[in-house]
């Protein structure tokens, strides 16, 4: 497929995905919510992927929703305008759901759907100066389909203030409330996200994906609720080749296999 609202380089197990719209700061578009949805479902396929990272070209990461497409959504008939938002569901879906780690790398501005974004990424490293916000009330809109990634990463608290708010915060404050993990000077942004991309890359493949959905399984749920599922899992995993080669590593005292 020709991308023309992004950008892909892939080197040694790291595909960084740049959005490449920087005319309209990244805005989402539904060819770019298409690109990008079926760029990170192949990726997330690809075995010779094991760490995935996105970013954006030019001044911003992402300014969220194209607001000249969404204008333009009062024009479709309801089916089309359903089918296009639930486009947008799907691909934050992907993202959290891939078997590949999702880092983001953020800088200048992420907005709605933008600020969505980063939370719906496993791990978010924002640069200094960066302007956040969940803008979308002030447009009298809602951010609906990144509600759920929002108030997971962030918590309730902080996203009724945001939300309903609408307003801009800096990468301090993301930092704060978890939205992202580092916040950096941005003459450093690249080398903090290296830092988590290299972390990521000493885990098992295999773990990491079962990693991300034991995650997903949990999330918001009583120990109870998912004690018999995670017995199951444990006792698949250590069972599993790669488990066996990475205790067998250790006690041998040399590195996994997947380690390069
Ligand atoms: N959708 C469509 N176009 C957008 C856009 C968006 N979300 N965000 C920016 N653009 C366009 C601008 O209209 C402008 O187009 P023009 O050159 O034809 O006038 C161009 O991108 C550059 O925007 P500008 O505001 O001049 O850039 P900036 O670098 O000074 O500021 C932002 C960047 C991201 C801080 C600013 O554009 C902004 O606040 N955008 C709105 C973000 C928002 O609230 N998104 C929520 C969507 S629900």
């Amino acid at each position: 497929m020709k991308l023309e609202r992004l950008e892909l380089e892939a080197e040694d197990g790291v595909a960084r995905v740049w959005l490449n719209r920087p005319e309209t700061r990244n805005a989402f578009d539904g060819l770019m919510v298409t690109e990008l949805r079926k760029v990170v479902g192949d990726l997330g396929a690809d075995t010779s992927v094991r760490v995935v990272v996105v970013g954006g070209r030019g001044k911003v990461f992402c300014a969220g929703a194209d607001l000249e497409w969404m204008k333009a959504m009062a024009t479709f008939g309801r089916e089309d305008n359903l089918r296009e938002a639930g486009e947008m569901a799907e691909l934050f879906s992907a993202i959290s759901a891939s078997p590949k780690p999702v880092v983001a790398r953020v800088h200048g501005a992420a907005l709605g759907g933008g600020a969505g974004l980063v939370a719906a990424c496993d791990i978010a490293v924002a640069a200094l100066g960066t302007r956040f916000g969940f803008t979308e009330v002030r447009l009298g809109l809602i951010p609906a389909v990144i509600s759920p990634y929002v108030v997971g990463r962030i918590g309730e608290s902080a996203a009724r203030e945001l939300i309903l708010t609408g307003e801009r915060f800096d990468a301090t404050r993301a930092h704060e409330i978890g939205l992202v993990r580092a916040a950096v000077p941005v003459e450093d942004l690249d080398a903090a996200v290296d830092d988590r991309v290299q972390a990521l890359l000493q885990a098992g493949p295999r773990a990491l994906a079962e990693a991300k959905a034991l995650l997903r399984l949990v999330a918001g749920r009583p120990a109870e609720d998912v004690r018999a599922d995670t017995i199951e899992r444990i006792a698949s995993v250590r069972a599993s080749a790669e488990g066996q080669e990475g205790l067998r590593a250790f006690l041998e005292k040399r590195k996994p296999d997947w380690v390069g």
